[in-house]
């Protein structure tokens, strides 16, 4: 399906380029005064012309637990809003026509796995989870497609199909090897969440209490961890992660971080919402906090409006700069959603909201939307391009850390022992 092409904008400042393909009409800087509809068609064409890329969504997840992962009847291109279970669930969002109706070129589709199976079959339940994304990708061809690079992106919006991508979520689906986490790459990942509501034996969480002192933020092996990712060309998202690991990977990684679903600290004083000082250090490592939908993210209550978005987009442009702030709303993992923005395909309303504020131009608005997570991924393959040389990881993880926590492994003999 392509995007819906769109009718005329009459109004006010047109913005004066050269000769433009089609008949895609061109942004425009709208009054501050301008009707509502006029704001709409105006963020509709700058989503027309930009890509929007969303940072984190987990209707896979939900595919776990309403199909137990059976896609036989299950169409991503269908309208899911008239369909059980999705219908009434307030935890379900998306489908290719909202995706293609938000106007969104590029969804970051969350492989997620539970806190409760680490030391478990984490790995088994993280491999089929990547398994039912690429399954359900290549089954509506004509919509959507796997993409692997920033280039990926920028061909697939040209095209008109929405481009996949796939994150991990979190860290403990790495089982403490550097071989998944090179695996991971290999399949198609490209950005890994640190840690979820769990510590690993290697990363401090933000949600389970301080972990023991000697193991707050990142140990050495999670330093190599980042140094591994860099080397790949994975991102490192530290949505979910504590401050002290968020400071540990901002003095350790080479290359830019992401927030894949993250909101500000200051305006909802929870521990999973990013800090004024991790904000305001965040132009020196280039990355980006991708803002969270979730209303107990937002205002810390049940309750949300697209004002509270754009009032955590606007702390974040004024902490870190208008460079590093996207959208990650998170559509699929969450049950409350802000009036006005109820499922994937409400993005257009978010802009024609801060059109309304003349501080935002149009090319900062181009950032927002998928610009500034865009750059992040280029520096971030760049890195990759620049660290060819350096030879994979071989660290193992020290016994120490594990050992107690994780009993039930293979443990291998000795090497002298005869294996007849
Ligand atoms: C999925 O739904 C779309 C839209 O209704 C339809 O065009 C397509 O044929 C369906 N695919 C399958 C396999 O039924």
């Amino acid at each position: 399906m392509c995007r819906a092409t769109l009718v005329a904008v009459g109004v006010v400042v047109a913005v004066v380029r050269g000769s433009s393909v089609g008949a895609s009409p061109l942004p425009v800087r709208v009054s501050t005064q301008a009707t509502h509809q006029h704001r709409l068609d105006a963020a509709r064409a700058l989503l027309q012309e930009s890509p929007l890329i969303d940072g984190h969504n987990d209707l896979a997840w939900n595919v776990r637990m309403f199909l137990h992962n059976k896609l036989h009847s299950f169409n991503l291109s269908s309208d899911l809003t008239k369909q059980k279970p999705w219908m009434k669930s307030p935890f379900s969002h998306t489908d290719l026509p909202r995706l293609h109706r938000g106007q969104v070129a590029a969804q970051f589709w969350s492989v997620y796995v539970p806190c409760e199976s680490q030391y478990l079959n984490t790995v088994q339940l993280l491999l089929e989870q990547i398994d039912v994304v690429k399954r359900m990708i290549a089954s509506s061809p004509g919509d959507t497609v796997l993409v692997r690079s920033s280039a990926g992106i920028m061909e697939e919006f040209q095209r008109g199909r929405v481009a996949s991508l796939m994150g991990v979520e979190g860290g403990h689906g790495l089982a403490n090897s550097m071989g998944v986490l090179r695996a991971l790459y290999d399949l198609g990942v490209r950005y890994i969440t640190l840690t979820h509501k769990c510590h690993t034996p290697w990363a401090e969480c933000s949600q389970a209490g301080p972990s023991p002192p000697n193991t707050r933020g990142l140990t050495p092996y999670g330093k190599e961890m980042i140094r591994e990712m860099n080397r790949l060309g994975l991102m490192v998202d530290l949505s979910h992660a504590s401050g002290h690991t968020a400071r540990d990977v901002l003095r350790t990684s080479h290359a830019p971080v992401i927030f894949s679903h993250s909101a500000a600290r200051a305006l909802c004083d929870i521990e999973r919402n990013v800090p004024d000082d991790i904000l305001s250090s965040l132009a020196v490592n280039g990355g980006i906090v991708m803002i969270s939908f979730y209303t107990n993210f937002l205002t810390c209550g049940e309750v949300a409006t697209i004002q509270d978005v754009v009032a955590h987009i606007n702390h974040v442009r004024s902490m870190a700069g208008v460079d590093y702030v996207g959208l990650g709303a998170g559509y699929d993992g969450i049950n409350r959603t802000p009036e006005g923005l109820e499922d994937v395909s409400r993005y257009p309303e978010l802009f024609a909201e801060l059109l309304r504020d003349p501080s935002w131009s149009l090319q900062d608005l181009k950032k927002l939307a998928g610009l500034n997570l865009l750059r992040v991924f280029q520096r971030v393959e760049q890195v990759r391009e620049e660290l060819l040389a350096v030879m994979p990881s071989e660290d193992i993880i020290p016994i120490h850390d594990i050992e107690t926590r994780w009993p039930c492994r293979y443990k291998f003999a000795s090497l002298n022992d005869a294996r007849t």
